[in-house]
């Protein structure tokens, strides 16, 4: 059974707020700025969503790398695409496959690229990682699993499981599934956040695990749970404001409010549980909300020479973007219009864009009855249109 087929109440509400069909631009020029562009169009054939979920990364050599949720007919078993540009996101095409060679059930649902700063374990500095749910098409139970690239991303080999759930890998409440790990270093500690369904005091929560290795991972602990069951806290990202040295994280808080999008700030990535969650609003006079598969970062401000940046996130209700300070005040959220199509966990990174720190967009499409116009499509923003 595919998740299509049972989408929650929440999931079906934001198929009145997303955007129609949008349609690929002419190719730009290299190392621009443009939005809507093509990075890969799936054939007639593909099933479920299409594709959904578009992460990306920026390699020391400048190239850009893309994966997503890709839903091609099976067999062959499902894998995580790399799709790589040396333009700037101009120009895409196929670089690698991160496939399953563990369990023979594939890679489904929610990939995600990091490049190691530092080494751990046996896995230098520079190494390339790509993690994700595999499942089979039953969906009858689920690792989050890690695999790694020591080139570059044109070869990948299993490194551990992160996290097992027993199944079904389904959103119903009860299922024991895990889904959209998020990676990030922090001192000694290497962390994978992810959600969690397999605590049966909440529908779903968030958790982290922590490695020293890659290879042995720690018992879970909290990120956000909620004391109501049915709350389903989810799809957390966290990034770290420099200027400030505090971690924000933000989550869809599915359930009571709708999957509407919150953060919590704290001095360490590894306590977010300890302080708490407030809903994202804009700050001008429509207090708009955004709703559903949050992302977040932070950059510096080109214009500023103190140091202080900006947090900007977006979700997938709006196409807009939303700019904080980096006191991340609750009145400080300002929507700003950039014109790129809005997805299922619009991915954001700050890229070199021969020379320019600009905002890249990565997009899979839309998690909506009818996905027939999904596709991945990517933008890149200059900084200054967004302040
Ligand atoms: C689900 O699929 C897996 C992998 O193909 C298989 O091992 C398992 O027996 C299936 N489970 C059910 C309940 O059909
Ligand atoms: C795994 O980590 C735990 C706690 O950090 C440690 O006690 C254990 O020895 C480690 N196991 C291996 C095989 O490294
Ligand atoms: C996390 O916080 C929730 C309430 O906000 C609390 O119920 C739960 O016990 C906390 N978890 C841990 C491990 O402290
Ligand atoms: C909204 O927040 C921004 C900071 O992100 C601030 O510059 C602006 O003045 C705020 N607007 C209002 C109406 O409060
Ligand atoms: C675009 O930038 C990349 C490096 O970021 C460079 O290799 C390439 O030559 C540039 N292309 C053009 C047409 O300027």
């Amino acid at each position: 059974m595919l998740p299509a087929l049972i989408l929650a109440g929440s999931l079906l509400r934001l198929t009145l707020l997303v955007d129609a069909c949008v349609t690929a631009p002419a190719t730009p020029e290299a190392n621009t700025t443009f939005t809507d562009n093509t990075v890969f169009i799936p054939d007639a054939d593909y099933t479920s969503w299409k594709t959904i979920y578009g992460r990306s990364l920026q390699l020391p050599d400048d190239s850009l790398l893309m994966t997503w949720e890709d839903y091609p007919p099976e067999p062959p078993l499902v894998y995580f695409p790399i799709y790589r540009s040396i333009d700037g996101g101009a120009t895409w095409s196929e670089y690698s496959r991160v496939q399953d060679t563990q369990n023979d059930w594939g890679l489904r649902f929610q990939p995600f690229l990091y490049e190691l700063q530092n080494s751990w374990g046996s896995y230098a500095a520079g190494t390339i990682l790509a993690a994700g749910v595999s499942t089979p098409a039953n969906l009858s139970g689920a690792y989050i699993e890690l695999y790694a690239s020591t080139d570059s991303a044109r070869t990948w080999t299993f490194v551990s499981h992160i996290a097992y759930g027993e199944g079904p890998e389904l959103v119903t409440n009860g299922d024991k599934a895990i889904w959209e790990p998020f990676l990030l270093e922090y001192g000694d500690a290497f962390v994978c956040f992810f959600s969690d369904q397999r605590d049966s005091a909440h529908a779903q929560k968030l958790v982290a695990v922590t490695t020293s290795d890659l290879v042995n991972w720690s018992d879970d602990f909290d990120v956000v749970a909620y004391s109501e069951y049915d709350d389903r806290p989810g799809m957390a990202v966290v990034a770290h404001i420099q200027s400030t040295d505090n971690y924000i994280l933000t989550y869809e808080c599915c359930g009571s409010e709708n999957c509407q999008a919150y953060y919590k700030v704290s001095s360490s990535p590894l306590t977010f549980n300890s302080t708490t969650g407030v809903p994202i609003l804009s700050n001008d006079t429509s207090k708009t909300a955004p709703v559903g598969s949050p992302y977040v970062i932070w950059t510096s401000r080109p214009d500023r020479v103190d140091g202080s940046g900006m947090i900007i996130m977006n979700a997938a209700s709006n196409s807009e973007v939303f700019i904080n300070e980096d006191s991340a005040g609750q009145d400080g959220w300002k929507m700003v219009d950039i014109n790129q199509w809005s997805a299922y966990s619009r991915s954001l990174r700050i890229i070199d864009d021969a020379g320019e720190s600009r905002l890249f967009l990565g997009a899979g499409g839309n998690m909506v009855s009818d996905s027939s116009c999904n596709w991945v499509s990517c933008g890149v923003v200059g900084l200054s249109d967004l302040v």
